[in-house]
This record gives C-alpha cells, sequence and structure tokens, in this order.
C-alpha cells in the first residue's frame, strides 16, 4: 500500500481524537470549543465583544472581510500583539479605526483575540457562537 495514503488516514485520525483546544502558552487553552459552535465563556465574551463593536460592519459577518481584510486570513499571520497594536492604534490611513477609547474593546482584547483566533484556525467553524454548557 501506498505511504503516503496511510500517512493521510494516521493524520486524519490524530485530528478527530484531539481535543479542540489551543495553547495560549501554560496550560490554559485559548479558547474551547465542542461541535464547531459551543464555546467557553472567556471565547463567548469575545463574541459578544465583536458584536457589540460591530467589527462586521467592515470584515463581514463570517470575519471573511468587506472593505475590511478577512480576519479569518489575517489572524493565520498577526501575532498577539500585532493584534493588540493595531486594535489599540488602529491604521486611520487605511480606514481602520482606533479602539483605544472603548472600554469594553479594550478590556476584552483576550476574549476578543480568542474567538477570532478560533474561527481564523477553523476550529469555531459558525461565526454565531453559543456557551458551552
Ligand atoms: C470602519 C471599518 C472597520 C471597522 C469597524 C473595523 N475594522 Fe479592522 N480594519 C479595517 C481596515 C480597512 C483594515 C485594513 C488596514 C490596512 O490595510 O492595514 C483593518 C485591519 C484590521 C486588522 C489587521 C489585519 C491585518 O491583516 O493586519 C485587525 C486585526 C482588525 N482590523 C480587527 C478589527 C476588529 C476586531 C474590529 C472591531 C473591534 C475592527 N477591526 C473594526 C476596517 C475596520
Amino acid at each position: 500500500m501506498e505511504r503516503g495514503f496511510l500517512g493521510r488516514i494516521a493524520g486524519l485520525a490524530l485530528a478527530v481524537t484531539m481535543p479542540l483546544a489551543a495553547l495560549a502558552g501554560g496550560d490554559k487553552p485559548l479558547y474551547t470549543v465542542e461541535d464547531g459552535n459551543k464555546v467557553d465563556a472567556a471565547t463567548y465574551n469575545g463574541f459578544k465583544v465583536w458584536r457589540a463593536a460591530a467589527c462586521d460592519r467592515c470584515h463581514g459577518p463570517n470575519q471573511e472581510g468587506l472593505v475590511g481584510p478577512s480576519l479569518i486570513d489575517s489572524l493565520k499571520v498577526l501575532t498577539r500583539d500585532d493584534f493588540s497594536k493595531v486594535l489599540t492604534e488602529g491604521r486611520m490611513a487605511k480606514g481602520m479605526p482606533a479602539w483605544n477609547t472603548n472600554k469594553k474593546v479594550m478590556e476584552n482584547l483576550d476574549d476578543l483575540y480568542a474567538y477570532l483566533k478560533g474561527r481564523s484556525d477553523g476550529a469555531i467553524t459558525s461565526a454565531k457562537v453559543k456557551l458551552m454548557k
């Protein structure tokens, strides 16, 4: 049998059995998701902040981009520090507002990042999420 085929099967089995939690460094997962749309409380809070700030006006309801870029793509390359910097300072000249005067966004950057990273990783398969029970 072809070796690549076996490798693919093994990879698939691994992907299915691995818990869908991304580690943020240390033991605490960045986010936890079940069934693609049920998330932990912090990630759920990130979703609520996304909604409240209406980031979807520019980045699209599914984060796939509109006048602003796709955050599904962006968060594959943006570091956590880049994320904070662009949210805090904005890129006014290019149409990204600064959020430094928005308390809700500034105080919940970790949760917002967790939610968007989960979307970008493909672990959170639906933009609309529910709180995990
Ligand atoms: C008025 C439109 C608008 C809104 C509202 C907006 N953005 Fe943006 N955003 C943009 C544009 C345009 C860019 C691209 C700037 C550039 O070209 O560098 C951008 C860039 C970004 C980037 C950097 C992407 C990259 O690849 O470097 C992130 C992250 C981001 N936005 C997140 C958010 C979040 C989170 C919110 C809600 C709190 C938000 N944006 C709200 C327009 C918007």
